[in-house]
């Protein structure tokens, strides 16, 4: 899967990948031991806007430390040149993300940790534009994900919904499997577990726990599964 991440098109200009040095060593020597920061695992880019970042609330388990095996707001598909270059990482209000391998996010991401969790499997990757927001829950996304370009995972409202008086809960967990592929302009929202070997279709919103099942299609707003005893490969 390394293999696979390594064949990825980079799309940064030599004045992006020259001027994004001086931040990559800044954020490796920032989150890491002195012993994996000096390999500069983390390729970052220069676009790359960087806030609340430190050891204790960006915890990595990189098994072998190489140059550039996680990169933060750099590359992605075509389509990311329609997008903008400039992507945000910001953790606040205590909250943590972990990072539990190689990982690829493309420009134009928004990341970020409110007083909740964002755990990040190996080798997932994400295309331009993702927009990743825990606040007070968590979002916990598995091993081999691939997300397209635009895509939300958003576990918290930000207002609240008053029905019949009460005040509704307006966040909750969200888990995605292994090996999901989230596609393009697709949603998740809140409360919500996309088993491993999930399929979200084009332009969905995954808004509840559909089924514990595995390798399904979901699609539609709502989602649904519309397909079973299915998988994916790139
Ligand atoms: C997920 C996807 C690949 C599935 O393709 P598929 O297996 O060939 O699916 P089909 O075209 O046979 O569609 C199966 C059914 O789902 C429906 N469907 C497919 N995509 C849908 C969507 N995004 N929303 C709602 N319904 C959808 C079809 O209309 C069809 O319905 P029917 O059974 O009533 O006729 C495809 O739907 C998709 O989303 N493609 C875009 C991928 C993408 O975003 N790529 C960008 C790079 S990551």
């Amino acid at each position: 899967m390394r293999g696979y991440l390594k064949k990825r098109r980079l799309h940064p200009s030599i004045f992006e990948l020259i001027f994004s040095f001086p931040k990559t060593i800044w954020f490796n020597f920032k989150v890491l031991p002195f012993k994996s920061a000096i390999k500069l695992p983390f390729f970052v880019s220069c676009y790359a806007k960087i806030k609340g970042v430190s050891k204790k609330n960006f915890i990595c388990s990189l098994d072998k430390p190489k140059f550039g095996i996680c990169r933060i707001g750099i590359s992605g598909s075509e389509t990311g040149l329609l997008i903008k270059k400039t992507s945000l990482l910001y953790i606040h209000n205590g909250g943590t993300i972990h990072i539990m391998g190689p990982i690829s996010i493309s420009r134009g991401a928004y990341i970020e940790a409110n007083k909740g969790t964002i755990v990040f499997g190996q080798n997932t990757k994400m295309n331009t534009g993702c927009y990743i927001e825990a606040e007070t829950a968590n979002i916990e996304i598995g091993n081999n994900c691939s997300f397209g370009w635009n895509c939300v995972v958003k576990n918290c409202d930000g207002h609240h919904i008053i029905s019949d008086g009460k005040i509704k809960l307006n966040n909750g967990d969200i888990k995605i499997g292994n090996h999901c592929w989230i596609c393009s302009e697709s949603s998740i929202l809140k409360n919500t577990n996309l088993p491993d070997n999930s399929i979200l279709a084009y332009k969905s919103i995954l808004t509840k726990t559909e089924t514990d099942k595995t390798g399904c299609l979901y699609a539609g707003v709502p989602a649904k599964v519309i397909k079973e005893n299915v998988n994916w490969e790139v």
